[in-house]
């Protein structure tokens, strides 16, 4: 019986393998087709509930969630969140009274005690009890409580005399707050004449506030522009009090 020339045992296996070839080909388009479509989803989702999410805390301003409080000290925001550096551009001295608005599980009070010593203040607010119990734990374990006084209040409304501070920091916190300019005149009222103010922003904080509508609540609230460090991602603008 004459055999076709198809039924060859190599033409067999040419066109087997270009058979696989194309079932390869085809597996490896859809799964790659599929794993960027899978991207691009969970991109998209990404981006629209970040955007949900800024706009709002944008629309109803509110504190952070205590219950987040771990996130405050994150070795990921430890990268770029470096106290040391911060106040060494704002110039903390021995016997300072310096004020933390909005001072979170105390990251930034604990250094500030460390830098007005003995001789100094370091007032810490904070409207939430929780993050105050975070704050005085870690001040306590540094060693630097005896020159800290926690107040928990709110910062529209300090418990803190005229003219009485040096410093004040605010990290992360002006766009949590309801009535910025409001509450930035309230500073401006506790600062000394030409005392400075330092506002410190950092964009993965969903209350993030750039840095021209943070210039402009401050001079709206009387204080003088002093300069700007860091980048978009995370700044610092320095401020002074207007007398
Ligand atoms: C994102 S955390 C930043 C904490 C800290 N400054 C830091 O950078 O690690 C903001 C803090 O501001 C506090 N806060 C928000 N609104 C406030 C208000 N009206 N008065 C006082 N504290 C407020 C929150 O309770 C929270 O602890």
């Amino acid at each position: 019986m004459a055999i076709s020339s198809e039924s060859e045992p190599g033409t067999i296996r040419s066109n087997l393998s270009g058979t696989l070839e194309r079932v390869t080909q085809n597996v490896t388009r859809g799964v790659t087709s599929g794993a960027l479509t899978g991207l691009a989803a969970g991109a998209g989702l990404l981006v629209g509930s970040q955007v949900a999410l800024r706009a709002g805390v944008w629309v109803q301003p509110r504190p952070m969630p205590h219950q987040q409080a771990a996130w405050l000290e994150h070795p990921l925001r430890l990268r770029y969140r470096k106290p040391g550096d911060l106040l060494g551009k704002v110039g903390l001295f021995a016997g300072m009274s310096v004020a933390d608005l909005g001072c979170g599980s105390g990251l930034f009070t604990q250094e500030m005690a460390q830098r007005v010593g003995e001789t100094g203040t370091v007032h810490a607010v904070d409207l939430q009890a929780q993050m105050i119990a975070h704050a005085q734990q870690r001040v306590s374990a540094a060693g630097v409580s005896k020159q800290v006084r926690f107040h928990q209040s709110g910062i529209h409304t300090l418990p803190l005399p005229d003219g009485s501070i040096d410093v004040a920091l605010m990290v992360a916190v002006l766009g949590e707050l309801p009535a910025r300019v409001l509450a930035l005149d309230e500073v401006r009222r506790v600062l000394k004449p030409g005392a400075r103010l330092a506002i410190s922003e950092e964009l993965p904080d969903p209350a993030y506030a750039p840095a021209p509508l943070v210039r402009r609540w401050a001079e709206e609230a009387g204080f003088r522009f002093g300069g700007l460090t860091g980048t978009p991602f995370c700044y610092t603008m320095l401020l002074f009090a207007e007398t």
